[in-house]
Formats: C-alpha cells, sequence, structure tokens
C-alpha cells in the first residue's frame, strides 16, 4: 500500500496507513465491505434480493456502498489532481476519453485500486496465517534464509532466485488460499457454447480457482498444506490465481517480487507464532474474496542480531529519506 498509494495518488507514503486503513472513515474497510459474505451472495444469486429475511442483502443496501466507495473514490481523485507530485491518476485523467464520465473513471480508479492493493494485502495475510499455523515449514524457509543471507543483512531482490523454500512456500499458500477462491465472475456478451453445454447471453461465469487448486487428478493429498510438493515436482501446474485468458491479471509480473521479497524479510526477522485457535479458513474458500483475520498471530523478532540489524537498516533508511521514505 506504501508503495501502491503514492504511485496511484502521489499520497504521502506515512499517511497511507493512518488515513486509509486504520482511520474512522477506511476507505480500504468501506470498499472490503462490499465483498463481504451477504454482498458476495447477493452477487451470486440475485434472486435472493427477493427473499423475505433477506433485508440486509438488498439492492438498495448495494447501491449505497458503491455510493460510498464512489465518494471515498472521488475524494481521492480530487486530492491526486491537485497534488503537485506526479502521480497516475493525473495521467490517467489528461489521457481519458472525451465520453468518459466522472463516474466511469471513479469505476475505473475503484477497480485499479482494488486489484492493486487489497489483492497484496490479502494474499500476504494468507501467508502470515499459514506460517504461524504450521512453524515447521516457516521454520525450513528460515533456514534457507539464513544459509543464504545471514543474520547481517536484509534480504534483496538478489536473494530471490535463490529462495527455492520460500517460492515453494508462496505457491502453496496461493494454491490453497487463493485471494479469489471464485475467480473474479465474468459474464459472455453473447450466448456461447463449451464442450456441449449452452451458456446464455449474460450468465454469471465463476472461474473455481479454490476447485481447480485442490483437484485430486493434478495435486497428490491437495487438502494438506506441503511446500515441499513444488520442489519435489517442478513440473506442477501452477495454482490458479490471478485468472485466465485474455483477462488475466496484469499485476502479476508486478506483484510476485514485491510479495517473495516481503515475505522473505518478515520470516528473516520474526518468528510467527499462533496465539489461538485461528478459524480454518478453508470453510470460507465459498467466497468471492478470502480474508483471514490475523489477531491471534504474534510476531517476535529471530535474534539480537536480526534485531541489531533491522535497527541499522533502519536508521540509515531514515537518515537518507526521511521517516517515510
Ligand atoms: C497477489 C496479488 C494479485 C492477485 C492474486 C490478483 C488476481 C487477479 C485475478 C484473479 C483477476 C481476474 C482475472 C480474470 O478475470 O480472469 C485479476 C484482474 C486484474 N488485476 Fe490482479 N491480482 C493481483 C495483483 C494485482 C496488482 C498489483 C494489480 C495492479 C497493479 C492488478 C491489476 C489487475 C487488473 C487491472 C485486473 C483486471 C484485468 C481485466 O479485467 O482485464 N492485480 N487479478
Amino acid at each position: 500500500m506504501r508503495l501502491f498509494f503514492p504511485l496511484l495518488y502521489g499520497t504521502d507514503p506515512g499517511s497511507v496507513n493512518v488515513d486509509l486503513v486504520h482511520g474512522p472513515k477506511a476507505g480500504f474497510k468501506i470498499i472490503m465491505g462490499g465483498f463481504s459474505p451477504a454482498n458476495g451472495l447477493l452477487e451470486l444469486f440475485p434472486a435472493m434480493e427477493y427473499v423475505p429475511g433477506f433485508a440486509w442483502a438488498s439492492k438498495k443496501a448495494g447501491a449505497a456502498l458503491l455510493e460510498a466507495c464512489l465518494g471515498e473514490i472521488d475524494n481521492r481523485l480530487e486530492a491526486a489532481l491537485r497534488n503537485p507530485s506526479w502521480n497516475f491518476t493525473q495521467a490517467l485523467y489528461e489521457r481519458r476519453p472525451a465520453e468518459m464520465s466522472r463516474k466511469t473513471l471513479c469505476i475505473f480508479m475503484m477497480e485499479l485500486e482494488l486489484t492493486g492493493v487489497m489483492t497484496i494485502a490479502l494474499s500476504t495475510c494468507n501467508i502470515v496465517k499459514m506460517a504461524a499455523t504450521h512453524p515447521g515449514e516457516m521454520r525450513r524457509v528460515q533456514a534457507e534464509l539464513d544459509t543464504r543471507v545471514g543474520s547481517d543483512r536484509l534480504p534483496t531482490v538478489e536473494d530471490l532466485p535463490h529462495l527455492y523454500h520460500l517460492h515453494a512456500f508462496i505457491e502453496e499458500c496461493s494454491r490453497l488460499h487463493p485471494v479469489f477462491p471464485l475467480g473474479v465472475p465474468h459474464a459472455p456478451t453473447q450466448e456461447d457454447e463449451y464442450m456441449g453445454y449452452r451458456i446464455p447471453h449474460d450468465a454469471i461465469i465463476l472461474p473455481f480457482q479454490y476447485g481447480l487448486n485442490t483437484d485430486e487428478a493434478t495435486y497428490k493429498d491437495p487438502m494438506a498444506f506441503h511446500p515441499q510438493r513444488w520442489i519435489d515436482d517442478p513440473s506442477l501446474p501452477p495454482p490458479a490465481a490471478f485468472g485466465n485468458g485474455k483477462r488475466l491479471c496484469p499485476g502479476q509480473p508486478f506483484v510476485s517480487d514485491i510479495v517473495a521479497l516481503s515475505v522473505a524479510t518478515t520470516f528473516w526477522g520474526f518468528a510467527l507464532e499462533d496465539l489461538g485457535v485461528t478459524r480454518d479458513s478453508v470453510s470460507s474458500n465459498c467466497l468471492l474474496v478470502q480474508e483471514i483475520p490475523l489477531s491471534h498471530v504474534r510476531h517476535i523478532c529471530r535474534s539480537s542480531g536480526h534485531l541489531a540489524t533491522i535497527e541499522r537498516e533502519a536508521r540509515k533508511k531514515m537518515l537518507r529519506t526521511g521517516p517515510w521514505g
């Protein structure tokens, strides 16, 4: 987020966490509300709107939520346009097609924000949760980091190609906990046919990524969290996490190093511990978006050597770029 918001809106990275995530009007939380189980169900089964007792999932509530989201985005758009620093919003605004309304522009910005920020945050949460609940697997990655990096410096992008267990861990998390278990819904613009099935115009198509990732014909013992499978068999097909075909996620190359480096740095410096019963998230794999609560995860610095390196690097960075660099 501290990378993406400055790029998107030219926001001061220091204000991002406070205003947008934890603040009372946290836009991110409002937007996440749109993916709540209630709204997800309504999206999947629009007829539920007419079922008595499902007032909470009414179209009116959905429309109000969209308005709230667009209101937040409109504020950010306005601030970004006034911002003297370069930002993607200004570049987009200057090049927007003449017929593009302000509302359409906001919807586009909202999609970018959701796809760029929420996805990275949620996939990192999934990884942290799996590390806390599978300490043996986390320690295997840490042993690899200790050999390659040691405790006197932080991991860097140059280390990433050598960290096989790290990549296997991340791959296994995306397999068992894709951010979008049901994929992103699509609808055909005209009637089609696939393997003898008629697909009507406008039908909602859900690419069931979680189902593909837990198919035992492809992945042996599919429900087990077993990162080693990626090292034992490098020819395994990558998990479905970024969609397919023409609409495949364009952010994939952008995120892979970001996620790998942030996980490498976290595992390098901290032992993650599950303090309580972290809910078994498999039940939520039938939602549009999977979010894992981390309230029961504690992080402890791994050694005084790691702590000294973290403090030294933090001091160097603050001297170079100020507290928010
Ligand atoms: C771990 C991180 C991410 C995951 C798991 C992810 C996943 C996905 C998925 C499943 C889709 C739907 C693909 C489909 O319709 O078949 C998608 C679309 C998209 N993603 Fe990502 N994404 C991630 C990060 C990003 C980032 C960082 C950006 C922007 C920099 C981004 C930009 C987009 C855009 C613009 C689309 C819409 C593409 C279209 O509709 O043609 N994503 N993403």
